[in-house]
């Protein structure tokens, strides 16, 4: 089990409540606001550039503060960004080091990402004309099937993603995250406590289709020792301990997990269903976000789901470099985010 970190007061007063403005850290000189109360936070000012965070004499407070931040609120945005490829991928690596992650830990190269020797391997662009962001995409299919974490398929798959889009239509194109832990928290007590200890397979096999299709090979290894099966299947647990807040999350998603290993197979499709539904549907757990040009999103992956909205003609297209994080598990002494922070359940 990963430890949290130093900053992270849960795991130092275990039965204290967590004041939300203790989680900003040293980013509280940083001009930034809450996106919703459940969801989000956003540093608007684009004089905060994570360039100069990168450079600075105490960066790694800084980038540890932000792995702390973005765990607690799911997603985090920064305005107007001008960090380089190579800077992104220095952030990516940095974030996971820096709130302990394993060592064997590296960063994601995604199974279908060709090679774009002037990004690198590490590297997965994000574009409207095709690729990872439109493998398993229908025009005709429901807008919320989208819903997912990323590279969920992976045994030891992701903690943070870093997004910076370059490229963005003039309206459309907007992405969605909803919380994790909210998720876990709006359900019953019956259900969560049914649901803790359960286990689920979770699958890549949109990108084993679109490989084929496109004959492409499934790129390995992908981050990790354990991430080279190219059969892109994992089983993990349906609650899930995000090892940096110590929070329960729910770890199902819509694009990626297919079955409920213990239930029988109508049960699994059934009780699966009622959860996509949970995170589709309850927009009070949500946040919408407008991209503007060069606008960077980083999110923790344990802990919050996304989703693309494909409503737009127009090119659009960015470079996301995703961190592998540690083996998933289920802490049954962990607390919920509504318990630590002291919020009515
Ligand atoms: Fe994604």
């Amino acid at each position: 089990m990963v430890s949290a970190p130093d900053s992270d007061s849960s795991s130092s007063r275990p039965n204290s409540p967590i004041s939300p403005d203790a989680l900003i850290g040293s980013l509280a000189q940083f001009s930034h606001y809450d996106n919703e109360p459940h969801i989000g936070t956003h540093f608007d000012d684009p004089s905060t550039q994570l360039s100069a965070i990168l450079k600075a004499p105490n960066s790694d407070q800084l980038i540890k503060d932000l792995a702390t931040l973005v765990s607690h609120r799911g997603v985090v945005f920064f305005s107007s960004q001008d960090l380089t490829v190579q800077d992104q991928l220095q952030l990516g690596r940095r974030l996971g080091e820096l709130s302990g992650k394993p060592k064997s830990s590296t960063l994601h190269r995604h199974p279908i990402s060709e090679d774009t020797p002037e990004l690198g391997a590490d590297v997965s662009v994000i574009s409207s004309m095709g690729g990872i962001a439109k493998a398993g995409y229908k025009e005709k299919k429901r807008a919320s099937d989208g819903w997912h974490a990323d590279i969920t398929f992976e045994p030891v798959p992701s903690d943070y993603s870093l997004l910076k889009m370059h490229t963005i239509p003039l309206t459309g194109g907007d992405t969605l995250w909803a919380s994790g832990y909210e998720a876990y928290d709006k359900l019953s007590p019956a259900l969560q406590k049914f649901l803790e200890g359960l286990t689920a397979i979770h699958s890549g096999e949109i990108f084993i289709d679109y490989a084929n299709k496109f004959d492409l090979k499934i790129n390995s290894p992908r981050g990790s020792p354990e991430n080279g099966d190219t059969g892109l299947v994992a089983v993990h647990p349906v609650i899930r301990t995000n090892p940096v807040t110590g929070f329960k999350s729910l770890f199902v998603n819509k694009s990626f997990t297919k079955r409920i290993v213990e239930l029988s197979p109508d049960e699994s499709d059934n009780i699966l269903e009622y959860l996509f539904r949970h995170v589709s549907e309850n927009h009070d757990i949500q946040l919408r976000y407008r991209w503007k040009v060069n606008d960077l999103a980083i999110w923790d992956n344990r802990s919050a789901f996304h989703t693309a909205t494909h409503d737009y003609t127009a090119f659009r297209q960015g470079n996301r470099v995703v961190s592998i994080g540690e083996k998933p598990f289920f802490d049954p002494n962990s607390r919920s985010r509504r318990q630590a922070l002291g919020f009515p359940l």
